[in-house]
């Protein structure tokens, strides 16, 4: 297996993980956000170029306004006082999706786990604390499994909830 960042010019091969948005994503949207510095996407191929999962990564930041008083006093209360700010960066997995083929076999929860040494990596360059992801419904005990605590768990929006992982525990 392999893992590649998408470029422009890079010739997609079709990809199914059972959601038409994260599929039209991948095969419609992808390279743009890549070509306007909106989101990097990474694929993970196999031996013969067929994508089994993909991903897709962007800055983010957790806000006061994004949580609950409650939630927010907890993640506050991970730092010093001095440092009481009013958000905190972060990094967002925009899109995450695993192929029907693979799904259910635990290739999603290594390529998370192998997404947070890469960004770790990254973190000595540029500082980030927190891993961000709306999860959709269906995903969450995936997320959970994967060590995410749920930022606000009654969201005006149906369809996902916004998760964190706390990048210290790497
Ligand atoms: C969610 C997804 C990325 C997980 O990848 P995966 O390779 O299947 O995950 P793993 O095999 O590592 O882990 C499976 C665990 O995730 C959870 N899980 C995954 N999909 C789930 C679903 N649809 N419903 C309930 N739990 C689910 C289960 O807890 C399962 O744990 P178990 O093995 O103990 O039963 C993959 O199923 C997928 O691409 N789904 C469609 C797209 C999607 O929902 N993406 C997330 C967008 S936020």
């Amino acid at each position: 297996m392999e893992l590649i960042r998408l470029t422009t010019d890079y010739e997609l091969k079709p990809f199914d993980c059972g959601d038409a948005d994260l599929n039209g994503f991948l095969l419609n949207d992808a390279k743009h956000y890549a070509e306007k510095n909106l989101a990097f996407t990474y694929l993970l191929l196999g031996e013969h170029g067929d994508i089994i999962a993909y991903y897709s990564l962007l800055n983010d930041k957790i806000s006061k306004r994004d949580t609950t008083n409650a939630t927010w006093r907890k993640l506050k209360k991970m730092f010093p006082h001095q440092k009481h700010f009013n958000s905190y960066p972060a990094i967002k997995i925009g899109r995450f999706a695993v192929s029907t083929t693979y799904k259910g076999q635990g290739l999603g929860s290594e390529l998370m786990a192998s997404i947070k040494m890469d960004v770790s990596e990254s973190a000595n360059y540029s500082a980030f604390r927190f891993l961000t992801v709306d999860a959709y419904l269906e995903a969450i005990p995936f997320y959970e499994k994967n060590d995410f605590k749920m930022l606000i768990s009654d969201e005006e929006n149906d369809h996902t909830r916004t998760m964190y992982f706390d990048m210290i525990r790497m």
